[in-house]
């Protein structure tokens, strides 16, 4: 018997000695044989949901009460991710690859969390992200994120495909909501949007760069086999943009999806052209694509992979911020998003120079829980709950502003 064979046979036996040991009773051998750290005492049990937003220790928290709450396509759709969702779960990975280097000894008695996204003052560097159809989530859609934004004093971006119109939720919000942009395969359908949203008020339109083909969203198509209601009764199947209310009056001539091929550069310096207001490109990912918006004079970016649900293999957005904003050198503000759960992970963000981060999932599934509460409540207070983990982490880590504090130690 060779050496190899020892090893093996006695490592065998050290195998099945510690499989048969309480301490490893929970799947131990599953996680490598290691216990999981950290150890498991107070689990996650997905039975026992919380009955109240305000019961959340963290947003995790929603997304079970969420797939009570709404039928299984709706939940598919808010859920999924592209192709084998890669990039979705590299979103959240991507934060353990960056560590805090807290400094001591700073007075972190008084907290400013507040932020400045181009010339507006909000209370907080949360950005509500644009996300389509969410009354598919709860019957007020927009209109009760809009409030949420104003209870809260967050930005918020609303899609072109929101169940509300840009007139409304601005109305909502009591204040200039930014204007999400998909540009279209026509011109005239984009230029109606842009005219729309500025005549509405708002103060800004961005453009999402990212959907240049139907995303394979296989979790969404696994779900929807499963919800047995006819979905064409409630909102139609093949006229999904005219059922939108932005699009309202704007003639559609034939554009039927938010699909968009032949956006480049030249359709960005004549929408730059038309624009009035301030102008924001949604979903860069490469650092020269970055600097060619700053060299373009493009009000600020949006660092976005749309969550990992459009493209999948394409990088987390965090890892790829630092080149980000190293290639910019501070020529336009640098917002981003995808995967942002914590407030460690926003204060990451943060501490790499980002001037905000947008949220998307979270206020898509803490809506749903108010579904199954009798009183209608209707500030989801994920934000508030992120703001509240944002500022505990500040005060855990400086009492400095975040941004200018640099405390990765590379800066
Ligand atoms: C349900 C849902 C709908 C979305 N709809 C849009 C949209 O209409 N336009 C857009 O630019 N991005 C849309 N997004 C992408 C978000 O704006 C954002 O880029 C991304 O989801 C942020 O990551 P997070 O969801 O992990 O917070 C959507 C995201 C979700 C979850």
């Amino acid at each position: 018997m060779s050496p190899h064979h020892i090893d093996s046979a006695s490592r065998r036996r050290l195998l099945q000695f510690l499989a048969a040991s309480p301490l490893f009773a929970r799947g131990a051998l599953a996680e490598g044989l290691r216990p999981s750290d950290p150890v498991d005492w107070a689990p996650r049990d997905p039975d026992k949901l919380i009955a109240d937003p305000t019961q959340a220790l963290d947003v995790f928290d929603f997304e079970p009460v969420m797939k009570k709450n709404v039928p299984p396509a709706h939940f598919g759709y808010m859920a999924t991710g592209a192709d084998d969702e890669v990039t979705l779960r590299a979103n959240r990975e991507g934060f353990r690859k960056f560590e805090l280097r807290p400094r001591r000894l700073v007075d972190v008695s008084k907290i400013d969390i507040s932020a400045e996204i181009l010339g507006a003052k909000y209370d907080s560097p949360i950005v509500l992200a644009p996300t389509g159809s969410n009354r598919a989530f709860h019957a007020d859609g927009e209109i009760a994120v809009a409030k949420a934004a104003k209870a809260g004093n967050h930005l918020q971006i609303l899609s072109t495909v929101a169940t509300t119109s840009i007139e409304d939720a601005i109305a909502a919000r009591g204040a200039p909501v930014w204007f999400q942009l998909y540009t279209t395969q026509r011109w005239e359908v984009t230029e109606g949007l842009v005219k729309r949203a500025e005549a509405a008020g708002a103060p800004a339109i961005a453009v999402t760069l990212d959907v240049r083909s139907a995303a394979k969203w296989e979790t969404f198509a696994r779900l929807r086999r499963t919800d047995a209601r006819d979905c064409g009764g409630c909102h139609g199947l093949t006229d999904y943009l005219s059922r939108k209310p932005n699009f309202t009056g704007i003639d559609l001539g034939g554009v039927s999806s938010t699909v968009v091929t032949n956006l480049t550069w030249d359709l960005i310096k004549r929408l730059r052209d038309t624009v009035k207001v301030r102008f924001v490109l949604k979903g860069i990912l490469a650092f020269e694509d970055a600097k060619l918006a700053a060299d373009a004079g493009i009000d600020a970016i949006v660092v976005s992979n749309h969550g990992g649900r459009v493209e999948d293999g394409v990088s987390a957005t965090i890892d790829v911020l630092p080149e980000i904003i190293g290639a910019v050198g501070g020529r336009m503000p640098i917002l981003v998003d995808s995967g942002f759960r914590r407030g460690s992970d926003i204060g990451k963000a943060l501490a790499l120079g980002a001037q905000a981060v947008c949220i998307a999932l979270s206020v898509s599934q803490v809506s749903s829980v108010f579904l199954g509460s009798c009183a209608p409540r209707p500030a989801p207070p994920c934000s508030s709950l992120a703001r509240r983990h944002s500022k505990t982490s500040r005060r855990r880590w400086s009492g400095e502003r975040i941004a200018s504090s640099r405390m990765l130690p590379e800066n």
